[in-house]
């Protein structure tokens, strides 16, 4: 029986706008509707993904080059193409994912100012050219959310030893190139991106999501 593709969402923003909240409650919004979710998140959505997270966003982890670290995350990303998502919307599945290519470009290229174009190159060399059906850019100010990550992982940081602040160390005007690396790439790609105001009640938020996710792209009937 041939079954149909399933739909690929990602959730991209800067650290602590919330993205994962959000994407649990869209997923369990999906199967309300009957439709079968895989939720995953970039880096570290495999075990051998996992090891990469660690190395990436450990603080303790010096002098890694930009080129190196966008490698890594494209590897990360290669193996979790192949081992999950690509298995999953073949299956039927909707895949949801907390970040994909969009963060290297904010990240990598407008943050560690590696450009665009290297990124563009890599996704279609490694990633199968594989491309999101939606992606829901959330959007806060900068103080917010930067304030928000960096609460969570003090706080997480009391609870394991490998703390994941290598981002959230990096400057202001570093998460200010992220930001706009983001807002430039929505304004390229409309039809793809939508823009999604983060500050409100969660609730609320989750209103504005559930009501893109039907209007651009209809609900699975199964
Ligand atoms: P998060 O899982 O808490 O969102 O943290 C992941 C961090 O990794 C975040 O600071 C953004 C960064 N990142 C990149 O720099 N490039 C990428 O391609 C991805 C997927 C994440």
């Amino acid at each position: 029986m041939c079954v149909d593709r399933g739909k690929f969402i990602t959730f991209e923003g800067l650290d602590g706008v919330g993205k994962s909240t959000q994407m649990e409650k869209l997923a369990a919004w999906l199967r309300q509707h009957g439709i079968s979710v895989l939720t995953t998140r970039e880096p570290g959505g495999t075990e051998m993904g996992q090891n990469m997270r660690s190395l990436l966003l450990s603080s303790r982890t010096e002098g890694l080059s930009p080129m190196a670290e966008l490698a890594l995350m494209f590897a990360d990303r290669a193996q979790h193409i192949d081992e999950k998502i690509l298995p999953a919307l073949e299956r039927g599945d909707w895949v949801l994912c907390d970040r994909f290519t969009d963060s290297s470009e904010a990240y990598q290229g407008g943050g560690r100012q590696l450009g665009s174009e290297i990124v563009h190159q890599l996704q279609k060399t490694l990633c199968r050219d594989l491309k999101p059906d939606l992606t829901i850019l959330m959007l806060t100010d900068l103080s917010h959310s930067l304030n928000r990550a960096r609460r969570r992982n003090a706080e997480d940081s009391k609870h394991s030893e490998n703390d994941e602040n290598r981002f959230e160390k990096e400057n202001r005007k570093f998460h200010q190139r992220v930001l706009d690396a983001y807002l430039a790439l929505a304004e390229r790609e409309p039809q793809r991106v939508v823009k999604i105001e983060a500050k409100e009640a969660i609730g609320r938020v989750h209103k504005k999501i559930t009501a893109v996710v039907e209007e651009r792209l209809g609900l699975a009937r199964k």
